[in-house]
């Protein structure tokens, strides 16, 4: 797909991974709305690019919006949802728990409301995460939401087809604000999280948005996943 005035709606656009790909894009020559709860968060985004304050899980409020935006020819979700529940499941707190799935409501509310406003030959991208499909202890949340996404989009792939495609990005452990720590408390983290990688470190938004853009452009791919993930399937 040519970038060049297209219009993009990216849901979570105003950080880390979503943010990188706004900018992308921008560059790209495509114009952009970008959207979040928080409008603190809009300072972050550059000239040019609209702010749109909503959440994804107000499911009347993403149709309206939709509605409002349409017609546009890439529709982006990384929206995180809500909180994410970690550790082991017989331990756990079930509305945590249940809480988590809050990433798949969001994701489902975008595209129900918004795949019939994309334009011929567009594309829907959301965003799932390695523990999908390789989970490691304490992450069942995080694995079965993950892997809805990802059955999901590759159901809705089947439906939307041949007029528009859907795919997802799948990350590993990415360094973005999602994490609060700050200091050597976070560098400490992060050396944890990846030691065992096969490249053992946090990737960066920007490699992930380069992910995001390879599955917008190009018109022979849908209802994949593409992993973003320094080895993380393998290790
Ligand atoms: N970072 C990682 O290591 C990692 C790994 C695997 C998968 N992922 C996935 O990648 C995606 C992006 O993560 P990230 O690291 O880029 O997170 P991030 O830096 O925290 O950004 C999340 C974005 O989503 C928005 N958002 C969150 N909840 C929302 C809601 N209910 N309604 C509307 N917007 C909402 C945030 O803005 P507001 O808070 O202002 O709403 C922000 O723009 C998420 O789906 C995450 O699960 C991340």
């Amino acid at each position: 797909m040519d970038l060049i005035n297209k219009k993009a709606i990216v849901f979570g656009g105003t950080s880390g991974i979503g943010l990188a790909t706004v900018k992308m894009l921008q560059i790209a020559g495509t114009e952009v709305v970008a959207i979040g709860r928080s409008s603190e968060k809009k300072s972050q985004l550059p000239n040019g690019v609209k702010f749109v304050a909503c959440d994804v899980r107000d499911e009347m409020s993403v149709k309206k919006l939709l509605e409002k935006l349409a017609p546009f020819d890439i529709l982006i979700s990384s929206a995180t949802g809500g909180e994410r529940a970690i550790g082991p499941f017989l331990e756990m707190d079930m509305d945590g728990f249940k809480g988590s799935f809050d990433k798949l409501w969001g994701y489902a509310n975008v595209v129900r409301h918004g795949a019939k406003h994309v334009t011929d030959g567009g594309s829907i991208t959301l965003v799932s995460g390695s523990p999908a499909r390789n989970c490691r202890p304490g992450q069942i949340a995080l694995s079965s939401v993950g892997g809805a996404v990802e059955a999901m989009a590759r159901a809705l792939a089947k439906e939307i087809s041949p007029r528009i495609r859907i795919n997802i990005v799948s990350p590993g452990t990415i360094n973005t604000p999602m994490v609060t720590l700050t200091g050597t408390e976070r560098e400490k983290l992060y050396e944890n999280m990846t030691k065992d990688n096969l490249i053992p470190r946090a990737g960066t938004s920007e490699e992930v948005a380069e992910g995001l853009m390879y599955v917008i452009k190009n018109q022979f791919v849908t209802g994949t996943t593409v992993d973003v993930d320094g080895g993380w399937l393998l290790s």
